[in-house]
């Protein structure tokens, strides 16, 4: 049904199964193949792994959000070698899902040894990942273009497959997407985790965790749209998008922020790898409801829309009701009016157009939805 590209290899469907620990081991690969996904991408693999730390996740429940301090695969190279040997061997055990190999070095020398050494196993392509805000090394290189353009340059030349390059928001961009499309790569990835410190108990004084992380979930969503919609407007490279996506309308968000296709990594750190398939049913769905036959016609649909900021119009707008309110428990739209423009009166509650900005707070803010105003 879709006529979907990443890396220019074609996938079955735009919905990804980004890099994490949820791809690493045997078990988990073919849980993961299992799924149904257009491709799976292996967690980063490196020369020297390192041990999992205990705990490594903290979930904010508020807000949806996880920081990780998992740096990497903490599987050993051999047994990666293995791992996927046993599933190009196992005809990826029936599964259609395109098999993508993250690697990492520190040098890149170390990457292009990686990137062959995975190649030899019967993977379909691979992804560096050079955006990691875990420990010291990766966020260096993401911010060099010209490291960027040395590292993936060294991976192209050394291997047939096709090679996505992923970043992250805190990347020099659009400078690393440049480089990394001069030095060859099919296309780009993102975005990874971004560094963080979830939390601060102030009874206890300590942080979340021991060391600082990568935040991840939904909370990373707005930032990854405007990531994901910077670099398709920098590049015409095929783009997996990445940050938040929890539903099939978060995955719709980034297409129409110009991505191919959609990773998820956090929804199935937390539902598990059900959602895969959730995701990929009422994706369909709501592709048929809305006569949609080829992603291609929504491909990067909210960019038309995006202006800079110096051209947005300013002309005066007023909030205004679009049902009348008569709520006596709720002043939520009248607390946040920096203008006074709202006052709760006998007969309900009144915004007046003299005062009136146009600031759209009061709607955002609104419970039940009952102030209008929009922008063109
Ligand atoms: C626990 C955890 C481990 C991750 N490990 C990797 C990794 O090994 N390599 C990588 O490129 N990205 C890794 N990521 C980043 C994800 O692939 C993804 O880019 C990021 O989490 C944003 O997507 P999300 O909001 O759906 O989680 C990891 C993310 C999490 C939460
Ligand atoms: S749009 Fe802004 S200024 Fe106008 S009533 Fe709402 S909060 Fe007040
Ligand atoms: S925020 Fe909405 S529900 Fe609350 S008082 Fe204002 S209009 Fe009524």
């Amino acid at each position: 049904m879709y006529n979907v590209k990443i890396m220019g290899i074609h996938i079955e469907n735009p919905v990804v199964i980004s890099s994490g620990p949820w791809t690493r081991g045997l078990s988990k690969l073919k849980k993961g193949l299992e799924c149904g996904a257009g491709a799976l991408i292996t967690e980063t693999i490196v020369g020297e792994s390192y041990p999992d730390t205990c705990p490594r996740y903290s979930y904010d429940r508020a807000n949806g959000g996880v920081q990780n301090i998992r740096l990497y695969s903490g599987s050993e190279l051999e047994n990666w070698i293995n791992d996927l040997k046993a599933v190009t061997q196992a005809k990826r055990f029936g599964s259609k899902t395109k098999l993508i190999a993250s690697i990492m070095g520190t040098t890149a020398s170390e990457v292009r040894y990686l990137a062959k050494t995975v190649e030899r196993t019967g993977i379909d392509g691979i992804e560096l990942g050079l955006a990691c805000p875990i420990g010291q090394g990766p966020e260096n290189i993401c911010g060099d273009a010209d490291k960027v353009y040395e590292y993936t340059r060294e991976v192209v030349n050394a291997v047939d497959v096709p090679v996505s390059v992923k970043v992250s928001a805190a990347c020099n961009l659009p400078a690393v997407v440049e480089a990394a499309e001069r030095a060859g790569a099919a296309g780009i990835s993102g975005i990874d985790t971004i560094r963080c410190i979830l939390s601060i108990d102030v009874e206890t004084q300590k942080a979340a965790l021991p060391t600082y992380g990568g935040y991840s979930g939904a909370p990373i969503r707005p930032i990854a749209l405007s990531t994901v919609a910077g670099i398709a407007q920098s590049t015409n490279l095929p783009i997996i998008g990445m940050g938040g996506i929890m539903d099939h309308k978060n995955l719709l968000e980034h297409i129409m922020a110009g991505a191919c296709a959609g990773g998820i990594a956090t929804g199935i750190l937390l539902n598990g790898y059900d959602l895969v398939g959730k995701v990929i049913r009422d994706l369909e769905e709501w592709l048929d409801c809305h006569h949609i036959k080829d992603i291609e016609e929504i491909r990067g649909a909210a960019l038309g829309g995006l202006k800079s900021f110096e051209e947005i119009k300013t002309e005066a707008k007023a909030a205004m009701f679009d049902s009348p309110c008569q709520r006596t428990d709720c002043s939520k739209c009248k607390s946040c009016c920096l203008e006074d423009a709202i006052s709760i009166k006998e007969q309900g509650i009144t915004i007046d157009k003299n005062l009136c900005s146009g600031c759209g707070l009061c709607l955002d803010v609104c419970p039940d939805e009952k102030i209008k105003l929009s922008w063109k």
